[in-house]
């Protein structure tokens, strides 16, 4: 069976003391670490020292990058400085940034095309809202993000899609194993369906609540191929439960 992609997204949270101590903590379980393949997803000013620090089995990974190349674009950080600085992935379309920062689906399309044009690994989020959920509409809301992106890539080798649902994330709650599988399985369906080069390897990955507690249900759904992870990253010890289970 593949290694299971196991992703800690830090959102805005941590300090350098926190990163150094984190990295060591991680890379001192190294049996451990080498059970999944690891990323960890810093703040943009952290990365640079993530780089550094990490290595082997634990990969760098940005949780956002402009939808624009170098130029005249205050605050932004263009995905060719990422590579740069030897970061290897980049999270894109966090229900976060679609909500809180407007990030429309065609944002998320230009920020999808530039990443991988630069050379850079993507792990693409999509997700309901609650009352889509609630209104039957979870899975025609996911697809459509997807299909979206899909539509204008030739080749799905360097793509992870995250399924995080936003009712799950930081609530606490988590999407039942089977809820989650049926969800992965549709987008699967859907990577098929494209006909893209590299379409039946893409690994998709839940969000949403994923603690060491649940983990191993999650993992055990056969479509469900890692998981992508809030605030049990923050912690090396509970980030360690859940690469424990993998
Ligand atoms: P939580 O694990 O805190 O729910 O966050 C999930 C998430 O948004 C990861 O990108």
């Amino acid at each position: 069976m593949a290694q299971k992609l196991i992703a800690g997204n830090w959102k805005s949270n941590g300090s350098l003391a926190d990163l150094d101590a984190f990295i060591n903590e991680i890379s001192a379980a190294a049996g451990l670490l080498s059970r999944a393949e690891v990323v960890l997803c810093p703040p943009f000013v952290y990365l640079q020292n993530a780089v550094s620090l990490c290595g082997g089995h634990l990969a760098v990974g940005a949780q956002n990058c402009s939808m624009q190349g170098a130029g005249a674009f205050t605050g932004e950080v263009a995905s060719e400085m990422l590579v740069d600085l030897g970061v290897q992935w980049v999270i894109v379309g966090h229900s976060e940034r679609r909500e809180l920062f407007g990030e429309s689906d065609a944002v998320v399309l230009e920020k999808v095309k530039r990443a991988l044009a630069s050379g850079l690994k993507v792990m693409l989020c999509v997700g309901e809202s609650l009352a889509q959920r609630e209104q039957g509409d979870a899975t025609r809301i996911v697809v459509k993000q997807l299909s979206v992106v899909l539509s204008e890539l030739t080749s799905l080798e360097s793509l992870v899609v995250a399924y995080e649902p936003v009712w799950a994330i930081g609530t606490g709650k988590t999407a039942s194993a089977g809820d989650a599988q049926e969800m992965h399985a549709a987008i699967k369906a859907e990577l098929l369906a494209s006909g893209l080069k590299g379409a039946s390897s893409v690994k998709v990955l839940y969000g949403g609540s994923v603690k060491g507690s649940n983990a191993a249900e999650l993992f055990a759904q056969k479509d469900i191929d890692g998981a992508l992870v809030g605030g049990a990253s923050l912690k090396a010890k509970d980030f360690l439960a859940i690469i424990a289970e993998s």
